[in-house]
């Protein structure tokens, strides 16, 4: 049982002074400062290259700071705090085949919670549960690389929602989604009760899910508010190499709650 809180809880994610080389001396980020705040849905834009994906490693721990602070629910991202920092963190890769390895869907979505120590019955309903999440249930006892690939996007979420996150984290959810998945997909992430991160380069998608944008260039946050706000400064979108569909109006699209 959690103690009873008595003040607000901690940001799902706190970046402080965030700094980072690559070992081949390439610096990628040169001190990022952000805050997400509990059950926001936050899109990280940038231009390629731009050290998004370098700084979504950081949240969970698979690289680890040159300098500065990543805080997940006011727990230091850091070897002392691993497995707790695994289990809050939830990243969906771009690559759902760098997440499916198992024989089946089933075995793929326990994992996470098994080796948190989930067993029998209470397993068996977590996995079922995140399935039903992604409208995935009836692929249960299926092989994962049998699946086209909307699916197994959509199976690479559950692994994650199986943990029940603090933060869920997707790197470019929508790339090769057929546009009703990618609606689908939306719906998922529009129903769930969780703090999202959403790295992507589809600035509509941004738009129709996450009322704050963070834009992220050269390896620092450039810009920071309502999503809405930041697509339509022209001179700020087209400084970061941010371009919006020919004809589309950010005006136009009132993101749904
Ligand atoms: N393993 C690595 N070793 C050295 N430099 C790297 C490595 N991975 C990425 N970089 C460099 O770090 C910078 C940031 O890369 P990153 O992958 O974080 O960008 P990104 O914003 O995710 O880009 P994209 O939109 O293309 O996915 C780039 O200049 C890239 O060349
Ligand atoms: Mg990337």
């Amino acid at each position: 049982m959690d103690p009873v809180v008595t003040t607000a809880p901690p940001p799902s994610l706190e970046v402080t002074g965030l700094a980072y080389a690559y070992p081949d001396g390439h610096q990628a980020l040169f001190g990022v400062d952000l805050s997400i705040a509990r059950g926001e849905r936050v899109a990280l834009l940038g231009p390629n290259g731009a050290g998004k994906t370098t700084l979504v490693l950081h949240l969970n721990g698979i690289l680890t700071a040159g300098a500065g602070s990543v805080t997940v629910a006011g727990l230091p991202v850091g070897k002392r705090h691993m497995a707790e920092i695994r289990r809050k963190v939830g990243i969906v890769f771009q690559d759902p085949d760098d997440q499916l390895f198992m024989p089946t869907v089933r075995e793929d979505v326990a994992f996470g919670p098994a080796a948190a120590g989930v067993r029998g019955p209470e397993l068996e309903a977590r996995v079922l549960k995140a399935l039903g999440q992604v409208g995935m249930a009836a692929y249960v006892d299926r092989p994962p690389h049998h699946l086209s690939f909307g699916q197994r996007r959509r199976v690479a979420v559950a692994t994650v929602l199986a943990m029940e996150p603090e933060i869920l984290v997707l790197d470019e959810p929508s790339s090769n989604l057929d546009p009703a998945s990618r609606r689908e997909l939306a719906d998922i992430l529009r129903s769930l009760d969780v703090t999202v991160l959403m790295v992507t380069h589809d600035l509509p998608y941004a738009l129709e899910l996450c009322p704050r944008a963070l834009i992220l260039s050269e390896g620092v946050i450039a810009a920071d508010g309502p999503t809405a706000e930041l697509l339509s400064d022209a001179d700020l979108m087209s400084s970061h190499r941010l371009e919006l569909p020919f004809g589309f109006d950010p005006k136009s699209v009132r993101e749904k709650s």
